[in-house]
């Protein structure tokens, strides 16, 4: 037995990009229905990174109930990039007037999911996608956690189900993306402390980079990094700080009890094909970057606000242009922040095989970022997020 389900815009994947499109398309009262094979418990707690560039959170507020990230999250104006045991700070409000916010992923997803649902809007967990239908009325076919099968036909359907969409298959065929692999991997933890730094701190050292992050006055979240075959159990709590600490020298890292480990690996993409026909690909379905940057999420909000606009034209008026435009118009921003995110990622990370050359010339890059009002300024107008309208 397979139960039908009709609707307007099909969204696979209820993370931020998918339940924030269902949100602006509802405003302009379309229909859609979004299905996610995790529960809605995994969405809401499962870690991940925590910074929101300014667009971002100026979005949310426009949703209404979601502003919390600037109630319950914390403003940032700025970070601290360090290397040679020293700290420089690139400040945000003198070099570009922005900000961004900390706040983290899961508490956003929860902020979207209350309001979908306050709001009566189809969304399902514990669905999976098993393959979509392209044509005048694509389908999504999908079965839910009894195995029962459930095929939704739409007028549009969108991936925004993570970087291993199978709505990517849909829209790509064999043809995959670019890609590039990094031969390091970020340790993450989780612990009760109160936070080391007022501002998070972006070490540099010989020993490999660090990132000093926060999550609340008595929560921190900090990574240092580590081998992508690391064993998260292979370390003790003792062992842990001595890694952390030692790759932020001059800082005396607060330590505290250690409740939560994992390891990130690195991986930058970009799928060949955003759309094909009536299917179309965002966020992590559609690119992957590494966190050093902060633009994962960010990034997938930006394509959400492009293809919110593309289905409404479509939808409401049968113009297609917007539509046609989406993976050019898309790709313009992604290949931006795929740049910032390699780059931030290659100058502050040791690679193994650096040879004595590499690492001093990457201190040249970060004194001439440093002690440049440009340098200092490129990189705050890329870590706040350039215009979403651009
Ligand atoms: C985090 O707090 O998880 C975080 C912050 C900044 C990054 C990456 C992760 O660049």
């Amino acid at each position: 037995m397979t139960t039908t389900v009709r609707t307007r815009v099909a969204i696979i994947g209820a993370g931020p990009a998918g339940l924030m499109l269902s949100h602006l398309l509802a405003a302009a009262g379309i229909e859609s229905v979004v299905i996610d094979q995790r529960t809605r418990d995994d969405i809401e707690s499962t870690i991940r990174a925590g910074i929101l560039e300014q667009g971002t959170v100026e979005l949310l507020d426009a949703i209404g109930p979601a502003s919390r990230a600037r109630t319950v999250g914390h403003r940032h104006d700025g970070i601290e990039l360090r290397f040679e045991g020293e700290g420089h700070r690139i400040d945000f409000a003198e070099s570009v007037g922005r900000a961004v916010w900390l706040y983290p992923q899961h508490e956003v997803l929860k902020d979207l999911i209350a309001a979908r649902l306050a709001a009566g809007q189809d969304l399902r967990f514990g669905v999976t996608a098993d393959g979509v239908d392209d044509g005048d009325r694509p389908r999504v076919h999908a079965h839910d956690a009894d195995g029962v099968a459930l095929e939704i036909e739409a007028d549009f359907v969108v991936g925004s189900d993570g970087s291993r969409s199978v709505a990517r298959a849909a829209v790509s065929g064999a043809r995959n993306g670019s890609f590039r692999e990094y031969p390091f991997a970020w340790f993450g933890i989780l612990c009760e402390a109160p936070p080391s730094s007022e501002e998070l701190i972006y070490s540099n050292s010989p020993d490999g980079f660090a990132l000093v992050s926060q999550r609340s006055a008595t929560v921190q979240r900090m990574y240092f990094q580590c081998d992508p075959d690391s064993d998260t159990a292979a370390f003790s709590e003792e062992q842990l700080w001595d890694e952390l600490q030692k790759r932020v020298p001059g800082t005396t890292l607060k330590q505290g009890p250690i409740f939560q480990r994992d390891v990130l690996r690195f991986r930058s993409f970009v799928a060949h094909d955003l759309r094909r026909g009536r299917i179309a690909l965002v966020g992590d379905a559609a690119h992957t970057v590494p966190p050093t940057g902060a633009k994962g999420m960010n990034l997938a909000i930006a394509d959400v606000r492009l293809l919110a606009s593309a289905l409404k034209a479509l939808l409401l008026d049968g113009d297609e242009r917007l539509l046609d435009a989406y993976p050019e118009t898309a790709s313009r921003r992604i290949w931006k922040a795929q740049h910032f995110s390699w780059w931030m990622t290659s100058m502050l990370h040791a690679a193994p095989d650096a040879t004595d050359f590499d690492r001093r010339r990457q201190l040249g890059e970060l004194r001439s970022v440093v002690e440049s009002e440009h340098g200092r300024a490129y990189l705050a107008e890329a870590y706040c997020g350039w215009p979403l309208d651009a």
